[in-house]
């Protein structure tokens, strides 16, 4: 999961300059996906998650690492474009909601780049993804996410990285 939980937190520290949306609005009067969605943050995040997974990748070669499945460079893009896309998609329907930009909005906070992530696995590498995500894996997913998310945003908030704690 690495390559779906390191783009954002690089998106946070890299992120910034023109938003996604351009600065434009939706039809009911506000913006399309806020300030907080950059195309830097969207472009370096994904670069940050291509990075640690072909570092996966490299080391699967490793008898150490022999035991676990083998990532490739498709399945490494797909979790690191998936974890932006579904942050990207969160933010859209939050602003539908009328919530602010880096408003809380719980579970969909934390399950966004899950869900981006294996939405895109699935769409595009499906073969991959049943042969390598077993019912513990899935649970293990959905149990470390907002474990690793809320100790991320803690982190990021003390170093001044985040404007919120989440
Ligand atoms: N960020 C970015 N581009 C992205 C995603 C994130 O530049 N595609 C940066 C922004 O500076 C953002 C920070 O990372 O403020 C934290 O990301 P996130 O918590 O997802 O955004 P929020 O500001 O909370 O905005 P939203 O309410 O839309 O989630
Ligand atoms: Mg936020």
């Amino acid at each position: 999961m690495l390559p779906a939980y390191v783009p954002n937190p690089v998106a946070a520290a890299a992120g910034g300059g023109r938003p996604i949306d351009g600065g434009r609005y939706w039809r009911d009067g506000r913006r399309i996906f806020g300030d907080g969605k950059t195309l830097r943050g969207l472009f370096i995040g994904i670069g940050g998650g291509l990075v640690i997974g072909s570092a996966q990748i490299a080391a699967q070669s490793y008898p150490v690492f022999s035991s676990l499945p083998e990532h490739t460079l498709l399945s490494v893009l797909l979790l690191s474009a998936g974890a932006l896309l579904g942050d990207l998609g969160k933010s859209f329907f939050k602003r539908r909601r009328n919530l602010e930009r880096g408003a809380q909005w719980p579970v969909a906070d934390q399950y966004d780049l899950v869900i981006g992530a294996f939405v895109l696995l699935v769409i595009f590498n499906l073969t991959w993804t049943l042969s390598v995500v077993t019912l513990p894996m899935a649970l293990a997913i959905l149990i470390i996410t907002p474990l690793l998310h809320r100790g991320a945003n803690l982190l990021g908030y003390a170093l001044g990285i985040k404007e919120v704690p989440w």
